[in-house]
């Protein structure tokens, strides 16, 4: 569901026509229906009112602060992994007690700072970790809420690079360290056990996985109760898929049953972690085609966003629907789609049939709300591109483009190089 949709063979999003942006902002560039972010989030949310729950929104997926501020707007809380967002979470207004800190890598200073700021709690991944959030809770005077990040070990049958819950991955802690950790901990002054939390994977397309991790999540919880260590937070991570082509991944509230299914018999709030669901297909990439051009056996539609500016065909081979701005009946060709970067690796579609274009059109590549613009970079010293967030008929530069000044602005030629 979202809402891009052409009138009079234009190519709109809400009430604004994609042209009108791009005549104001220029191309490449991204643009967010927040009618779409809304109603993914209120289907999210309500998907779990019989349930006592709180939905932390995954920053990592599109971190733009206009997007946050709409989302605590609805009542969003965040999950964040790092002190960068951390802070865009703040800035956007988030109560911090709706915040939860997860990832394996957390440096002392950003433990400190989600100390500081009195966050609900921290998704701990290893034991070490556990040490160093007790040692600096220690010194700040303070009892630090956790949850223990399980590893547990359950196929999300989903891209090897977005798979995080088996074995052989860097995330969570094996299901045989998780208990005596709790036990040691429960004995700490400066660590509060407050959840039990699992992430499996991103783009999950069935509920399987959910289902299963959950029943692991569910013995561990109860054999802590047994020992007399009540939690309040079960954090079941994010990573329902989205329709990026065919996929057929189960609506929210076909999850949310899946999931209070198993979960309703522990007494628990449920945290949800979701990132790509709330925004994947809120956002799209409008690209512009720069040349055509055929070789022996190859038809090119040259663009002018690359692999810098939305990396995932590149990265993990993923499909994004590519549609024309201006309604186009052409009959359909082969082509791939390619960026001006200096890497085969460089396409945002492969053998795509696509009505035949011409220099100058515009191109929307779908679904790019989530982990596009995040994940984008200034390879080739290309400036990124700007964001922009639709609401009704207005819209809003909610990120300028980076000018060429931004590239170097931090850098410095040494005296003698002058
Ligand atoms: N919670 C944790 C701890 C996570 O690591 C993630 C995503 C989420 C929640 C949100 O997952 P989601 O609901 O969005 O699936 N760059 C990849 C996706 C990486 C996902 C990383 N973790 C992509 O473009 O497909």
């Amino acid at each position: 569901m979202h809402h891009f949709t052409y009138h009079r063979g234009e190519l709109y999003c809400e009430e604004v026509p994609i042209k009108k942006i791009v005549q104001e902002v220029g191309t490449p560039v991204y643009i967010y229906s927040s009618a779409t972010i809304k109603r993914h989030f209120k289907v999210f949310d309500e998907s779990f009112k019989d349930i006592p729950h709180l939905v932390c929104y995954s920053v990592k997926a599109n971190s733009n602060l206009g997007v946050l501020a709409l989302l605590r707007s609805l009542g969003a809380g965040a999950d964040i992994v790092s002190a960068g967002e951390l802070k865009r979470a703040l800035k956007a207004g988030i109560d911090p007690k709706k915040i939860v800190f997860s990832g394996v890598g957390k440096t002392p200073e950003e433990i400190k700072l989600a100390l500081e700021a009195g966050i609900l709690m921290f998704n701990v991944e290893s034991l070490a970790e556990l040490d160093t959030l007790s040692q600096i809770a220690s010194s700040m005077g303070k009892k630090a809420p956790f949850a223990l990040r399980v590893n547990p070990n359950v196929d999300p049958m989903t891209h090897p690079y977005i798979s995080t819950g088996l074995k052989q991955n860097k995330f969570g802690i094996p299901e045989e360290f998780v208990i005596p950790a709790y036990k040691k901990a429960a004995e700490n002054p400066h660590l509060e056990p407050v959840g039990l939390d699992a992430h499996i994977g991103s783009q999950i397309t069935s509920v399987t996985p959910f289902k299963d991790a959950l029943k692991r999540l569910k013995v561990i919880w109860n054999e802590l109760k047994s020992l007399g260590i009540s939690l309040k937070y079960l954090d079941i991570g994010g990573g329902l898929g989205i329709i990026y082509e065919n996929e057929s991944p189960p609506m929210p509230e076909e999850y949310a049953s899946a999931i209070i299914e198993e979960a309703k018999e522990l007494e628990a709030t449920l945290i949800l972690e979701p990132g790509r669901v709330i925004v994947g297909n809120a956002g799209i990439l409008v690209t512009k085609v720069l040349y055509l051009k055929e070789n022996l056996d190859k038809k090119f539609v040259i663009v002018d966003a690359g692999m810098n500016d939305l990396i995932r065909p590149a990265f993990y081979q993923a499909y994004h629907k590519i549609v024309p701005v201006e309604e186009n009946f052409e009959r359909e060709e082969v082509v791939d789609v390619v960026g001006p970067i200096c890497e085969s690796g460089d396409f945002l579609a492969k053998q795509r049939p696509l009505p035949k274009v011409k220099q100058g059109d515009l191109l929307a590549v779908m679904s790019a709300g989530a982990y596009g613009f995040v994940m984008s970079s200034n390879y080739n010293s290309r400036p990124r591109p700007p964001e922009v967030l639709v609401d009704g008929d207005q819209f809003y530069i909610v990120r300028k483009r980076e000018t060429i000044e931004d590239l170097y602005r931090l850098e410095e030629i040494p005296e003698k190089f002058k």
